[in-house]
């Protein structure tokens, strides 16, 4: 049986800087967008938690399925999400003022909709993927559109370096991989790399350098 270090090739005694750079290199290529799969994604992820918690042998590794999560401190900023898709198949807006609070009252798919919490120095998107959602990417380093997200209400940083032009940050749109939440709450819309304007700062899901080592 693989250790959760196996997990993410890494050695035994790896230090917490090494841990997490590892972990964000499997998890790339642990997702179904990247010639990976949800249960593969589910292993990288439970593997780093594993380790996170102390985990370290064999045997005491979870299988993919355990949902094993470190408390999220109350005070942690809180994300209301929902998926780009789910607007279309149901003729809403983003520009709803209530759009949020339609999703909330039509019984969505927690894929589609729902609320986590971010700890300190997480950003969004892993985030997501430490409550075991598979939201899209590609470079993680803020080079292109792929993860984007609209937010709706609250506020994501933006590194220095990014590819968005101030006309779409003007609306609203943020960077999830490289975005931590500066408010306590958020609203966003994640999935949003088909808009027209964003589309053409995609980049189609394969092997990329890290934009970024951070
Ligand atoms: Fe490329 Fe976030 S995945 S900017």
């Amino acid at each position: 049986m693989d250790s959760p270090f196996d997990v993410l090739h890494l050695d035994p005694g790896a230090d917490d800087e090494a841990v997490k750079q590892a972990y964000r290199r499997r998890v790339k290529e642990a997702h179904p967008d990247h010639g990976g799969s949800k249960a593969e994604f589910q292993r990288v992820r439970a593997a780093y938690e594993a380790i996170k918690a102390g985990e370290t042998l064999p045997k005491s590794w979870p299988e993919p399925e355990v949902e094993e999560e470190t408390e999220p401190e109350d005070q942690d900023p809180l994300v209301e999400y929902l998926d780009y898709e789910v607007l279309a198949d149901n003729g809403w807006e983003l520009t709803d003022e209530d759009l949020f609070e339609k999703a909330a009252a039509a019984n969505l798919d927690s894929e589609d909709y729902g609320e986590f919490r971010v700890e300190e120095r997480d950003t969004l998107l892993e985030a997501a993927e430490e409550h075991g959602f598979t939201w899209p990417f590609s470079c993680r380093g803020g080079a292109c559109a792929n993860c984007a997200v609209i937010v709706v209400e609250g506020d994501l940083s933006l590194p220095v370096s990014h590819v968005l032009p101030s006309e779409m940050t003007d609306r609203g749109i943020r960077l999830s991989c490289v975005g931590e939440p500066i408010t306590d709450d958020l609203k966003v819309v994640y999935n949003v790399k088909h808009l027209p304007d964003l589309d053409e700062l995609r980049l189609p899901p394969g092997p990329y350098e890290w934009a970024s080592d951070d």
